[in-house]
């Protein structure tokens, strides 16, 4: 098995992050399963998904592949796939396996008619380079699509400052931490540049009312980012004070009715030539 770095991941490695990932996927699930349908994902095909987390996108492409397909979901952090593994059997499936595994030199048997990924390249230090040696594991003809957020598409409208607020401490942190806050809109090149022409592109935008799982979101990226932020002087504890956080992002909305969109979700997809 391959040395695993959780440290290197910018959100962490917690309970609490487990929770976040769960409050993202189901904010998230359904439009994913529709952008892996509009990259080509079709029944009887066989799936690889790089950094499944807890398992959502693994499971959402196992219910397109069905029965006669198969699914394997891979991530570094073992925490993660204890509830990737959990979230498979309490949905019986039958069709998905997970295993443990650190890229970018991943090692995985067999062919896939399909590689995907959702929120890992804005993980990695080399998206193209990773890519292009995950297409190995593509037949030719097969799909290689990611999705990944851009962070500055949240909002609350009308505006709720302290959302703003909020937006701007999760974006800067991420910058801390190396990584880009906009890798959605990015997704097209980076799959140019790993030498997949031509990619399609689609994105989608959850969002929520003023005390909905939306509001919970910021608020738990906030909390998973915060360590980042005080070791980058970008906001200290008292001023995000993160127990009140979302209660008071909520209150903020519930005066103004605002609706509250999070990170705008893109696809980009293309077949291997
Ligand atoms: C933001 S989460 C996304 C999880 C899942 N794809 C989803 O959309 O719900 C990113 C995941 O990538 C994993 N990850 C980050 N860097 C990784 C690496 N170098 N190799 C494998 N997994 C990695 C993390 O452990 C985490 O579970």
């Amino acid at each position: 098995m391959a040395d695993t770095d959780t440290t290197s991941y910018v959100m962490g490695s917690s309970p609490e992050e487990s929770d976040r990932l769960g409050v993202q996927a189901s904010l998230y699930d359904g439009h994913t399963e529709h952008l892996l349908r509009a990259a080509g994902l079709r029944e009887g095909m066989r799936v690889l998904d790089v950094g499944c987390g807890t398992g959502e996108v693994s499971l959402a492409a196992a219910r397109v592949v069905g029965s006669s397909g198969r699914v394997l979901g891979v991530d570094m952090d073992p925490g993660v796939l204890r509830r990737a593994r959990a979230n498979a059997a309490a949905g019986s499936f039958t069709n998905v396996t997970f295993e443990q595994g650190v890229l970018p030199d991943l090692e995985v048997g067999g062919s896939f008619d399909a590689l995907v990924g959702r929120l890992i390249l804005i993980h990695l230090d080399d998206p193209v380079s990773t890519v292009k040696d995950l297409t190995r594991f593509v037949r030719r003809g097969g799909v290689v699509t990611f999705q990944d957020f851009n962070i500055s598409r949240t909002r609350a409208v009308p505006a709720v400052p302290l959302v703003t607020e909020t937006v701007e401490w999760i974006s800067a942190a991420l910058r801390e931490g190396g990584r880009n806050p906009e890798m959605g809109e990015q997704l097209a090149e980076v799959l140019r540049l790993s030498g997949l022409p031509d990619p399609s592109v689609a994105a989608a935008a959850p969002a929520g009312g003023p005390d909905s799982a939306a509001v919970t979101l910021i608020a738990e990226s906030a909390r998973s980012l915060l360590p980042v932020m005080e070791r980058g002087g970008i906001a200290t504890a008292e001023e995000v004070n993160i127990d009140t956080l979302r209660e008071r992002m909520a209150r903020a909305c519930q005066e103004v009715r605002a609706t509250v969109y999070v990170p705008e979700l893109v696809a980009a997809w293309a077949p291997v030539p």
